[in-house]
């Protein structure tokens, strides 16, 4: 697995330290208040485990699942579908989305979107990574993690074609792995 990547973007040292400080962030604003966290399926389930458990304050957490790219596509659809839905009424909510990474934003602006028509009483958004090249939909995040620049990353949740979820690290794949071009 480690041999598939031609460079570390963050490390695990990095990421958690990133964790801590954006924890303490939360804890700030949410003092005192029941926020409702949810996690984006499945690539936040890393950073939101770690993240959280750096706030100290009550939270509830629920997921959303939703996809705009398909298979082994590393392109954005430009379509969003809802996989699973939340169990939690939002409406009054304080939520907190927990992304993994935005690029096109696509993905956010309807969750967004569909939580101000839920009637959320206030939507924070906080990613670990954020790609400002790819943007397309009109989003920005509250907090965000690191930037990264317009390469495919993967890592600590993030895929491709469904694996490399479990590294510990944001690494760049060789592009042999996926057959692409330097
Ligand atoms: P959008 O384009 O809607 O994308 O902001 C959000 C989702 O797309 C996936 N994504 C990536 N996954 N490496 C990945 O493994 C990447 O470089 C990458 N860029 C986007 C990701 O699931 C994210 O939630
Ligand atoms: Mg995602």
């Amino acid at each position: 697995m480690h041999n598939d990547i031609k460079e570390i973007l963050i490390t695990q040292e990095e990421i958690a330290a990133k964790c801590k400080e954006l924890g303490e962030q939360l804890t700030k604003e949410y003092e005192g208040r029941f926020p409702l966290a949810i996690g984006v399926l499945k690539g936040a389930l890393p950073f939101m485990s770690d993240v959280l458990r750096e706030v100290q304050t009550h939270l509830e957490m629920d997921f959303m699942d939703v996809s705009s790219y398909g298979g082994t596509n590393m392109k954005s659809s430009g379509e969003v579908k809802i996989l699973k839905d939340l169990n939690t009424k939002v409406e009054g909510r304080d939520l907190l989305i927990i992304e993994d990474i935005i690029d096109s934003g696509l993905t956010l602006r309807y969750l967004v979107d569909l939580f101000k028509y839920r009637k959320a009483k206030s939507i924070t958004i906080v990613t670990l990574l954020d790609k400002p090249s790819g943007r397309t939909a009109q989003i920005k995040a509250d907090l965000v993690g690191f930037e990264v620049p317009d390469e495919f990353v993967v890592g600590y949740g993030l895929d491709y074609d469904e694996k490399y979820r479990n590294l510990p690290y944001i690494g760049v794949l060789k592009p042999e792995v996926y057959g692409g071009e330097e």
